[in-house]
């Protein structure tokens, strides 16, 4: 009997198993089918509707791809400035504080096609009227504002001045005379100008590039220092000023290099005071026009005696015409080398 009933309950268990097997197995599969099919279908939501979907991230502030940069108003000509930002619903320009009006704006707008962000730029153009009627203390000034869902971002603020560049120079090169070998400082400092005038040298007509010669040195105050003085040095200095307004030169120096037997001239010894040549040089220069000097004055000496001694001889017999030409002609070497 017992053994009837288990095995009953056995079979009966058996056809409970597979009632389920046959019902909830394809129910269950039905419902993990649909499920993983919803699933497809939400993502192909998401790719083509996303602005619309309402979990989707809120928006970032702007942020600015291009700032407005400095500018500078030549003669008449305006200047443009320019300022592109993403993601913008809006983007307008502020100048010194103030609204600039829409109608000065020249916007476009497009959808970046990677991040799907609104991508907006907008220009205004300054004249130099605007920037001349500004009053105050501080130069001419716009900033870009652009919105965004999320708040709004301030660009930098781009200064626009009006450029030019004074006629003087303030401060022009003096020629020289130099021995071999001697330092020579030359100065420049440019007109004044905005933008300040950037600086080049001309030996004669070329530009000076002491890249290439290595005795030319030119320092960021602009001066030009040749550092030992070559015979092939001896040219005309010119100091060239330049910026987007115009190009000036300066009045031209005239740098004269002579052999070592040159004597020491007031150049050399001002020269000497700041150190600029080595003493043993000077010294030895020195040395060289004492041994000249000292021989000049000693023919000078003898001729003049020579000469007394003639006219004293002869004044009894010859006239005093001859006696002034021959004083004249015998003067002239020695007066010209005491001028020296
Ligand atoms: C410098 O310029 C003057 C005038 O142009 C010219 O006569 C002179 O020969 C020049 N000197 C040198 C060293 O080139």
């Amino acid at each position: 009997m017992r053994k009837g009933l288990r095995a009953t309950a056995a079979r009966c268990g058996l056809g409970l198993g597979y009632v389920l097997q046959m019902l909830v197995l394809p129910a269950l599969a039905l419902l993990s089918a649909s499920g993983t099919g919803s699933a497809a279908q939400d993502d192909d939501f998401f790719h083509e509707l996303p602005e619309t979907f309402p979990s989707d991230p809120p928006e970032p502030l702007p942020h600015f791809l291009i700032e407005p940069e400095e500018a500078y108003i030549v003669k008449n000509k305006p200047v443009n400035l320019y300022c592109k930002a993403s993601p913008a619903t809006q983007i307008y320009f502020k100048c010194n504080s103030e609204w600039v009006h829409q109608k000065d704006h020249i916007v476009d707008e497009r959808v970046d096609e990677t991040s799907g962000l609104i991508v907006r730029e907008v220009s205004i153009e300054i004249s130099r009227q605007q920037v001349e009627e500004l009053f105050g203390p501080e130069d001419y000034w716009c900033q870009c504002v652009a919105w965004s869902s999320a708040g709004t971002t301030k660009s930098r603020k781009a200064y626009v001045r009006i450029a030019y560049l004074r006629k003087t120079f303030e401060q022009e090169p003096l020629g020289k005379e130099v021995s071999l070998e001697q330092e020579v400082l030359l100065q420049c400092r440019p007109p004044e100008g905005i933008p300040v005038a950037e600086v080049e040298w001309l030996k004669n007509e070329d530009i000076i590039d002491p890249v290439e010669d290595r005795n030319f040195y030119i320092t960021i105050d602009h001066n030009l220092i040749i550092k030992q003085a070559r015979l092939s040095d001896t040219a005309n200095y010119t100091c060239v000023a330049k910026n987007i307004v115009a190009k000036r030169k300066s009045t031209t120096a005239t740098v004269i290099v002579y052999g070592f037997l040159y004597p020491i001239s007031t150049e050399q010894r001002t020269q000497n005071e700041y150190g600029f040549s080595s003493a043993p040089d000077s010294d030895d220069v020195a040395l060289y026009v004492g041994i000249v000097i000292a021989v000049i004055v000693c023919l000078a000496i003898s001729v003049v005696v020579a000469l007394f001694v003639y006219r004293k001889n002869h004044r009894d017999f010859e006239s005093d015409i001859i006696d002034s030409s021959a004083l004249n002609g015998g003067f002239q070497p020695v007066n010209i080398k005491a001028a020296r």
